[in-house]
């Protein structure tokens, strides 16, 4: 018998009430069992680069303690990899390491689309581009597969800023919804088979992500075939019933039993067919069966994951700039270290993704056995910005006689968290004054970098060579290393464009949206498809990495279905090149950016080697989404397919002419839509994208249950503008302590509904009604309906817990 057959089995002989109590979480990390039927719980637990089980005090903001495990590269550093078989084995080394603490869902990878450099999140994401991000994290799940845990791709979908995130509004232009910010997890989905998906906090267009009928029915289960378990993020669940109806199946953490009752009325009442309820157990239900068997998996060898996180550190890191190849260093190179950085590391972002490492490496740990003789070792600044003339002064003095300085530069702990966006792309100031003043004294200044982004570069200069580290995990520290002496010839290539200044991304004027929406109006120009269209000059372009060899392209040949590719390594040292191919159209057709990314293909070669590389393309490279057929369209007529090192570096161009699905025809579309020009859209033009009018962005109005509770800052009633007061002054105060306080920003920014769903069944929805009537100036009415609801809430839920154990 089947797992599918055996769960709906299984659901005909369960209570409404037993099925609707599957699909609300029962505590901060499982899910209800039922032990009359030999159910167990299961465990869900982040996250995408290494695990964190709590099993003591519990929050989904990475607060509380986790059990050890390793912390490997975020998913912005293995990104650079552009190897999806390394992603899988890091997904296996996961998916062990899940297994073997019981954790039966993995909540990860996160592949939201890098719509802006400011995303608060970026670190914990792949790509601006989304056939990279989809491989990629396909390669993750894969590979938490192999180990029998469950993974759970994230955030599905258009979950682009950290602002007001379980509130926004995500308004985007169905074609760009789909080709851009659907596309990767299309991929995951089809190529992969991910068990769960887990939905976002925002809206798009309009309706919730959780209980989102497009997303979840049409797109997803429908198109996709996915026929696993969506999960809401926690507290991210609006509408029980809704969810239900629209095919999002569980809702975390936990609600309390109202959530269940509310399904059972719904169903009692005809607002949710019997069917939903019994495909969303159902659902459950294949998880619990397909789940591993607790206490049943191998130990870890947490030294060799830690090697292993050391590999895919070094093959993450991405060399920029390597002027009069200063890089490697050999032996006995006399090196001053120099930045804070080299000290305590910055190796993984905050938020619900940090993890408890097994062990921890820093450069000053490391560079005894590096085989390069340390001068000096100098903190240089404070990592807050705080400026230092000390500290400065040391550095410098430092820097002065060593055959090279090394600079560990990066973003401190508040520039980037999960809950927060960044505010600006610059460094510290601190950080360029040294930077500027060490090369005055050594020319020979090497400057490594850790961030889980891109940051601007106006002292570039400076630089004689440049390593981006990205946030390299436990072991970045060696992978630095091994790359700088040349143990390992970096391969890594940037999964993500360095503008020059913000103010030339194509978000600049709209990220990230501050009131109820978030408007996607630069369309379809996201990262590198905005820059090469718009002609806009950046300073590292999208795919762009150097080596300590070099590569040449010959031979390119390509059909509809691939390109074929012929790579030499043309230097003395062995290396990896990542190929890439683009697409572009020649002929006039629908609006598109001039070049898309179709395909890539990593090779090892030894000096002097050659290899003719085949990368598959089809239809997928070529195709459109036409919203008048409603379906993917390829466009007939003369297509380029280009081939190279990266976007703005294709010496090889071959034509192809493709037999399509429909005739090229050109649009009625605002010009800006063809050239690019999306920096200052006008409502009526993105109207015409859209294709209705632009929703009202404004926050006006009384405060309703899905206001953030951030907006009681105009709230009619004094009590609610001081507790907005009192949140907002322990955010600033936690601000100029350079550690975000990721509990307010998270209150902040959350509905007040979430409170319902967010506290185990001490409020319910009723209540939460009540407390939105007395931030609304209706204090008396406000509380005694909180009052009634609380009473009304514990005895209902004394009752349905009864009924639940079977004893009523
Ligand atoms: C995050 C998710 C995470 C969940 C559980 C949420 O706040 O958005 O990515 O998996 O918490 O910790």
């Amino acid at each position: 018998m089947s797992e599918a057959t055996r769960a709906a089995g299984q659901v005909e002989n369960l209570t409404l009430l037993e099925k609707a109590a599957l699909l609300t979480g029962k505590t901060v990390w499982e899910t209800h069992d039922l032990p009359r039927h030999g159910v167990r719980s299961l465990w869900l637990a982040d996250g995408p680069h290494g695990v964190r089980k709590q099993t003591g005090a519990a929050d989904h903001l990475g607060i509380a303690e986790s059990q050890p495990a390793t912390c490997f590269p975020t998913a912005a550093a293995v990104a650079n990899t552009w190897d999806p078989e390394l992603a899988e084995e890091v997904g296996r080394a996961l998916g062990a390491e899940a297994a073997a603490q019981d954790v039966d869902v993995l909540l990860g990878p996160g592949l939201n689309i890098k719509r802006s450099p400011l995303g608060g999140r970026n670190f914990e994401y792949f790509s601006e581009d989304p056939l990279l991000a989809g491989r990629l994290a396909a390669g993750y799940v894969r590979g938490i597969q192999s180990a029998g845990v469950a993974a759970c791709p994230k955030h599905f979908a258009a979950n682009s800023q950290e602002l007001r995130r379980m509130a926004s509004d995500s308004v985007v232009d169905e074609r760009t919804l789909r080709e851009v910010y659907l596309s990767a997890f299309g991929t995951v989905v089809t190529e992969a088979r991910p068990r769960t998906i887990m939905s976002a906090y925002n809206r798009v267009n309009g309706t919730y992500a959780h209980e989102n009928p497009f997303l979840l029915r049409q797109v997803l289960r429908e198109e996709w075939g996915f026929d696993g378990a969506v999960v809401s993020d926690w507290g991210g669940s609006n509408d029980v019933v809704a969810a239900a109806a629209a095919g999002g199946t569980l809702e975390m953490p936990a609600a309390g039993l109202d959530s269940a009752r509310q399904l059972v009325a719904a169903v009692h009442d005809r607002r949710l067919a019997e069917a939903d309820l019994d495909a969303r157990a159902a659902e459950v239900l294949r998880l619990v069966a397909d789940a591993r068997e607790p206490g049943t998996a191998p130990a870890v060898d947490a030294a060799a994951h830690h090697a292993l996180a050391r590999r895919v550190a070094a093959r993450s890191a991405v060399l920029l700039k390597n002027d009069d190849a200063v890089l490697p260093l050999a032996a006995g190179t006399r090196v001053a270290v120099i930045g804070d950085f080299a000290r305590t590391p910055r190796y993984q972002g905050a938020g619900s993704s940090a993890v408890n490492p097994t062990r921890l490496d820093s450069v000053l740990d490391l560079i005894g056995s590096s085989g390069l003789t340390m001068t000096a070792f100098a903190a240089g600044f404070r990592r807050d910005g705080t400026p230092d003339a000390a500290l400065h002064a040391e550095a410098v003095e430092a820097a002065r006689g060593a055959d090279v300085a090394l600079l560990f530069l990066g973003l401190d702990e508040i520039a980037e968290s999960e809950g927060l966006d960044r505010s600006t792309l610059e460094l510290h100031a601190a950080q360029t004054e040294l930077l500027a003043a060490v090369a005055a004294v050594n020319p020979n200044t090497v400057v490594v970098l850790s961030a889980g982004g891109v940051v601007e570069m106006p002292w570039l200069a400076s630089a004689k060579a440049l390593v981006h580290g990205y946030l390299a995990g436990q072991a970045g520290a060696g992978g630095l290393l091994d790359v700088l002496t040349g143990a390992v010839n970096p391969a890594g290539r940037l999964a993500e464009t360095v503008p020059v200044r913000l103010a030339d991304t194509p978000t600049a004027t709209t990220f990230p949206g501050r009131q109820r929406t978030a408007e996607y109006r630069e369309g379809l120009y996201v990262g590198y498809r905005y820059y090469t269209t718009a002609g806009v000059a950046v300073t590292f372009p999208f795919g762009f990495g150097l080596s300590y060899t070099t590569f040449a392209y010959s031979d390119l040949s390509a059909t509809a279905d691939a390109a074929t590719v012929t790579v030499t390594n043309t230097g003395a040292v062995a290396g990896a090149d990542v190929v890439q191919v683009y697409v572009s159209r020649t002929t006039p057709g629908v609006h598109r950016p001039v070049r898309t990314l179709a395909g890539f293909a990593r090779v090892e070669l030894g000096p002097g080697e050659s290899r003719a590389v085949t990368v598959p393309l089809g239809d997928a490279a070529f195709r459109h989404w036409d919203a008048a057929t409603g379906a993917w369209q390829v466009e007939q007529g003369a297509w380029r397919v280009l081939a190279g090192a990266h976007v703005d570096d294709l010496p090889l161009a071959v034509d192809v002419e493709l037999v399509g699905t429909v005739p090229a025809r050109t649009e009625d579309v605002p010009k800006r839509y063809m050239t690019g020009d999306v920096q200052h859209v006008p409502d009526e033009d993105f109207a015409a994208l859209l294709g209705r009018p632009v929703p009202d962005a404004a926050w006006t109005g009384p405060l309703g249950a899905n206001d953030a509770l951030g907006r009681m800052q105009t709230a009619p009633s004094p009590l609610a503008r001081l507790a907005y007061r009192i949140l907002a002054a322990l955010r600033d105060r936690a601000e100029r302590r350079g550690k975000p306080d990721l509990n307010i920003l998270f209150l902040l920014n959350m509905p007040f509904r979430a409170i319902a769903k967010m506290t185990n069944g001490m409020v319910s929805a009723e209540m939460v009604d009540g407390i939105v009537r007395i931030v609304n100036g209706h204090f008396f009415s406000g509380a005694g309906a909180t009052v009634r609801g609380f009473v009304r809430t514990r005895r209902a839920d004394r009752a349905t817990a009864r009924r639940l154990r079977g004893d009523a």
